[in-house]
């Protein structure tokens, strides 16, 4: 059973993911948490994650830890992509195995689910069709994990869950612009962008070309310029809900192998644009680069199999973004200046 003082691992406790899981164990009042850098335990490394195993006697297993990375990095490294993750999560699932431990969580991520699959995407859609061919590297390296904790569950009954959150954001999120994210990227070009008064040397934020048409001379701010046309429609939650759920399954056993973790919700990338535009208080014009790609049109999970189960995401889209924003302010300094 688990109580306060239950010895859980966490993997990949200095990930976005990782560390929120570990700020709500530990407010909920747990207080036997562990965690090592990968530097300190490198988890593709069977032996010395039996070691680990052997010294510290984790009780529980949450994995967070991952290569994780976007459609440039999956396609230069797919072998690293493949390999690394399933070495990361084939240690860990088969020594917490071997080691009796009952309980692990395995995160994974939307991106397992068919290119094609009908929306919103049910967990029974999982290996109906083809994968979208920029990730599926890291997804069928996922999909692995899924298939082993599911394997654990039917044939020794033992509570090992995948929990695929959608889209995430929050603290700790990955502001460089070369490698973010939409939502993160969005913040820190508008955040960037409103700290320049059109006519200043700054011409605009998010493009390395002067704007076409120049710089609009009625803006407040310089322009910020993003990708593709702004009507595909994504979801997002807020990483602090994603973490909650991780209690929630940790408190809880579930009756089946596979949950979808999300809001429900979703909105177009130029309704995104537009909230984060006011919450920064950027005012200027937004320019939708079109020659850049739009990627999949739709993008959003069916979360009724979670809420049956007896959780929901509680954050707003508004609310989470505002203490996104507030974190980037109170830690911008520590991000590497790139050129805007
Ligand atoms: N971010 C999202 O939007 C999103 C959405 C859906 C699902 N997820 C899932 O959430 C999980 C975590 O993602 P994240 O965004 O938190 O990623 P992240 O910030 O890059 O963190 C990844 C963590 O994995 C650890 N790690 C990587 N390789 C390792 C190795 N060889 N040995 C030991 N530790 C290693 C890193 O440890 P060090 O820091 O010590 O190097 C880091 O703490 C992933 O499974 C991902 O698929 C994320």
């Amino acid at each position: 059973m688990i109580s306060k003082n239950t010895k859980i691992y966490i993997a990949g406790h200095r990930g976005m993911v990782g560390s929120a899981i570990w700020r709500a164990l530990e407010s909920q009042g747990y207080s036997n948490l562990i965690g090592k850098t990968s530097k300190e335990l490198d988890l593709r490394n069977q032996q010395a994650v039996q070691d680990f195993f052997k010294n510290e006697k984790p009780e529980v297993v949450i994995d967070a830890a991952a290569r994780v990375g976007g459609i440039l990095a999956n396609n230069e490294y797919p072998y690293q992509f493949l390999m690394e993750n399933m070495q990361i999560q084939n240690n860990l699932i088969d020594t917490a195995f071997h080691a009796g431990i009952n309980k692990f969580i395995f995160l994974g991520s939307s991106c397992i689910y068919p290119k094609m699959a009908p929306q919103p995407l049910k967990e029974d859609y999982l290996l109906t069709g083809p994968l979208e061919p920029t990730n599926e590297w890291y997804a069928v390296a996922k999909i692995t994990g899924v298939k082993a904790c599911e394997a654990i569950r039917k044939q020794f009954g033992r509570d090992y869950v995948s929990l695929m959150p959608t889209n995430l954001y929050g603290p700790y999120d990955n502001f460089d612009l070369k490698t973010s994210h939409v939502l993160p990227a969005m913040i820190r070009k508008f955040h960037e962008a409103s700290q320049f008064a059109v006519g200043s040397e700054q011409l605009a934020v998010g493009s390395e070309q002067l704007p076409v048409g120049g710089v609009d001379s009625k803006s407040e701010h310089v322009p910020v310029t993003l990708w593709g046309s702004g009507a595909p429609m994504r979801e997002f939650l807020y990483v602090e809900d994603l973490a909650e759920a991780v209690v929630f399954a940790l408190e809880n056993e579930f009756k089946d192998n596979l949950y979808n973790v999300g809001t429900g919700q979703d909105l177009t990338i130029r309704e995104l644009a537009e909230l984060i535009q006011k919450i920064v208080g950027h005012k200027g014009e937004i320019i939708w680069d079109s020659s850049k790609p739009d990627g999949t049109p739709r993008k959003l999970m069916d979360v009724s199999k979670m809420a049956d189960a007896g959780w929901k995401a509680k954050t707003s889209l508004e609310d989470g973004i505002k203490k996104t924003y507030q974190w980037f302010l109170e830690n911008q300094d520590t991000f590497k200046q790139v050129k805007i």
